[in-house]
């Protein structure tokens, strides 16, 4: 039996999608269909099961459909990110963990020892964090972000996760900061905010992420070469770094290591082939 009010699921989806291209969202179709899910409550493989939606769920999906055409990223309006296999809770505050900063996570486990100590820093949601604690269990971990807004959905998503990852409010730039863990760290990681001021961003960007999140001084560099000092206060020697960068920052961030004179400065691309992490290790 049809319900009276309900409208035809898929002919909805696809208007929504004609409706998020034409407001410059760049996956349409993708972001038509996630809102759809998440308003019925199903994934997006599961839609093909599902016929029409109820009228009171077609209201609240073209509100969210509106908020997605006004460049509200999808994630704020879902309440979750993906990232590596944890869902994150994500919203106004904090920086939504993005697919490429995968990389960084990839290179850090592929070096990790058991029972390593590990150290990121510029946590945001914890998204690096979590999921090194996550696919690297009996390593330990502490995550160091200077943004009460930005921590607490930190502290959200490691107690939703049940994840051993230690939390810390501090300023990546004080050498006060994890003074007790000086010169005996194995890894450290950093996605700090490395966006030239001035440069252009997408409206989801300029608009959403936390400022903080993104700007980093004249050249970008600002907060990176903070994190390299912080990187050699911290790690033991021979110990590693690893620090996402722009894709135009692919010479300028091995620079910043090989000038401090670190050992084996590399630059990896992402899945992309775009420059996108610095790694180094500390003589
Ligand atoms: C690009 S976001 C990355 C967040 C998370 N690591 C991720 O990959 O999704 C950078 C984070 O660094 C934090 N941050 C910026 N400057 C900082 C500083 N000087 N010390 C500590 N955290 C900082 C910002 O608040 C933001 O949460």
């Amino acid at each position: 039996m049809t319900e009276i009010g309900a409208v035809g699921l898929r002919a909805t989806i696809a208007e929504a999608a004609v409706r998020l291209a034409a407001a410059g969202v760049a996956s349409p179709r993708y972001d038509a269909e996630e809102l759809a899910g998440h308003v019925l409550g199903v994934s997006r493989s599961e839609l093909v099961l599902l016929e029409r939606l109820r009228s009171s769920a077609a209201e609240r999906y073209a509100e969210l459909v509106e908020q997605r055409a006004a460049r509200v990223p999808l994630q704020h309006l879902t309440g979750v990110a993906g990232f590596r296999r944890l869902e994150l809770a994500v919203g106004p505050g904090v920086f939504v963990p993005r697919p490429e900063t995968e990389v960084l996570v990839e290179w850090a486990l592929s070096r990790l020892k058991p029972g390593a100590l590990v150290v990121d820093l510029c946590a945001g949601s914890g998204a690096v964090a979590l999921a090194i604690a996550d696919e690297a269990p009996g390593v330990t971990v502490h995550a160091v972000e200077r943004e009460e807004y930005a921590l607490a959905w930190a502290r959200r998503n490691v107690e939703a996760t049940g994840l051993p990852v230690t939390l810390h409010c501090g300023d990546v730039a004080d050498p006060a900061v994890l003074a007790p863990l000086a010169g005996i760290v194995d890894l450290v990681t950093a996605n700090p905010p490395y966006i030239p001021v001035g440069a252009t961003v997408e409206p989801e960007v300029a608009e959403h992420d936390p400022p903080a999140a993104l700007w980093g001084g004249r050249d970008g560099l600002d907060v990176v070469r903070a994190v390299e000092r912080a990187a050699a206060r911290l790690l033991r020697p021979g110990g590693l770094v690893a620090v996402e960068h722009a894709d135009a920052q692919g010479d300028s961030v091995p620079a910043v290591f090989a000038r401090a004179g670190w050992a084996d400065v590399v630059d990896h691309p992402d899945l992309a082939g775009r420059p996108r992490v610095t790694t180094a290790r500390r003589r």
